[in-house]
């Protein structure tokens, strides 16, 4: 129903959500969320040995606060339940060089989208047998470095790309591996934006129209390019194993097609990431075990009713490694108690970051979690709603959470789950300056990503070259 004065004044607009219970104590952490080294002492978060308020006294705020032995743990754990199976890390996720080398460290391969994505790969030193390049528009220069650094594999996205990364590899004296990108039709449980296997949307080719037998056969054709197999991922933030089940099942349905048809074994499959990870009490992810036994099922099972052996397969997970490895710390600066029709309220907690460290909420209503994490208090919980710097109202970091009523200017405020997509969708919106990554073990800390500066921020802007020489110091 709404009020004459608009929509914000209907009935229960400040409630908190359904799924959001008030806790009895709101000093406590949801472990779950938290990345595995995080406890609370006297009410001060620690992570990876590392007191929240002493990295800021140091490090500034906001920062990213990267759990270097839960990433690696993650990481470990996908590749112990995926043994079978070659796990790339989606650097789409996050990437840096030390992240590349944790990687390279724990024994996975590497899937990357772009140039800079590349060039971090190879600085990072990491072994160009076990990259992938992906994306649905390479740029030539892309194509180029690709090939030359020999990358294992392109995942090829258009009929134009298939001619260009032929031509490139002929130029270039190479032969290339590539894997053909398909659309499996299948609509993902998740956010409109990031489902990316049904028909109207801008990846791969579809194997119901025929273009994706079509994108093979002329890879095949193409002397320059050695086929390996067939990609499908089907979006991101996902819970439910029945999509990846109806897209297996069309990607082998096609997969013996090619065999059958074109007389060509192709012996790999992608199937790739999207396995969601937990923001708030409402998700529950499953392990990767769990993932690891269910996805092994449905394919032996799909081969088997096919009757065809079931190709090497590969995942690549970002998301669920490097999600709930980080957290987001930010201090408060100003606090807001808003009423309507006096009775409901809300608090508002202005802090120092906000859309442009994280981008989520703004771009896909994406709920997160957060705590006190400077210290401990005895008020009782109230509903607030934390909300970042930028001149929009739609900039919030935090859409409903529990906090002790006294939380005031001055206080750190902790975001969980913020490993993912946060940091590499980072924006220098209204010239923010994007947050360092600071990676934290054994009670020690080290800067892999710094905070940008203002000469950062000018670095790029010509109109008067007088700017970083008058002392504009960050
Ligand atoms: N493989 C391919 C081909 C992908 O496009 C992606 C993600 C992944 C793997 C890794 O997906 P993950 O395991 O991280 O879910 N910015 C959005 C997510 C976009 C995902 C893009 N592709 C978000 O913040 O939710």
């Amino acid at each position: 129903m709404t009020h004459e004065a608009g929509w914000a004044h209907a009935p229960g607009a400040l409630r908190a959500p359904s799924w959001l219970r008030e806790p009895s104590d709101p000093n406590a952490l949801v472990s779950q969320l938290w990345p595995q080294t995080a406890h609370k002492r006297d009410g001060v978060l620690t992570v990876g040995g590392v007191r929240l308020t002493d990295l800021v006294a140091e490090h500034g705020s906001p920062t990213y606060v990267l759990d270097e032995q839960d990433f690696r743990a993650r990481a470990r754990a996908f590749g112990t339940a995926f043994a079978d199976y070659d796990v790339f890390y989606a650097g789409k996720a996050f990437l840096c060089t030390t992240v590349a080398q944790w990687v390279a460290d724990e024994g996975l391969c590497l899937d990357v989208c772009s140039l800079g994505e590349l060039t971090v790969a190879e600085r990072a030193g990491f072994d160009m047998a076990r990259v992938g390049l992906h994306g649905n528009n390479k740029s030539l220069a892309e194509i180029e470095k690709a090939v030359t650094l020999g990358v294992r594999r392109i995942v090829l996205d258009s009929f134009e790309e298939i001619e260009r990364v032929a031509e490139a590899a002929e130029r270039l004296g190479r032969t290339q591996s590539v894997m053909v990108r398909v659309k499996a039709g299948v609509e993902a449980h998740t956010h409109e934006y990031i489902a990316t296997a049904h028909e109207d949307q801008k990846f791969g080719f579809s194997i119901a129209d025929g273009q994706a037998l079509d994108a093979v056969r002329r890879v095949v054709e193409a002397p320059s390019l050695t086929l390996l197999g067939l990609h499908s991922h089907i979006g991101s933030q996902i819970f439910q194993t029945a999509g990846f089940e109806v897209a297996a099942r069309r990607v082998l349905a096609l997969h013996a097609r090619v065999s059958e048809e074109l007389g060509v074994e192709s012996p790999e499959m992608d199937l790739g990431g999207g396995f969601g990870i937990a923001y708030t009490t409402q998700d529950h992810p499953a392990d990767p075990a769990q993932l690891a036994t269910e996805m092994t099922k449905i394919v032996e099972h799909e081969s088997a009713a096919l009757g065809i052996e079931a190709p090497r397969l590969s995942i690549e997970p970002g998301r669920a490694i490097v999600g709930p490895a980080m957290c987001t710390v930010y201090e408060v600066g100003t606090v807001k108690h808003v009423t309507l029709d006096g009775s409901a309220s809300r608090t508002y907690v202005s802090v120092d970051g906000g859309m442009s460290d994280n981008i989520r909420p703004a771009l896909y209503d994406a709920d997160y979690s957060c705590t006190l994490a400077s210290r401990r208090s005895d008020a009782p919980p109230v509903l607030a709603r934390v909300v970042g710097k930028h001149c929009e109202a739609g900039d919030i970091v935090v859409k409903a959470e529990f906090l002790p009523a006294d939380v005031r200017a001055g206080d750190l405020v902790a975001v969980p789950g913020t490993g993912a997509y946060c940091r590499s969708m980072a924006s220098n919106y209204n010239h923010a300056l994007r947050p360092p990554v600071v990676a934290v073990r054994d009670g020690e800390t080290r800067v892999v990503v710094r905070r940008e500066t203002i000469d950062d921020l000018l670095a790029t802007d010509l109109g008067n070259d007088l700017g970083t020489d008058k002392g504009m110091a960050p």
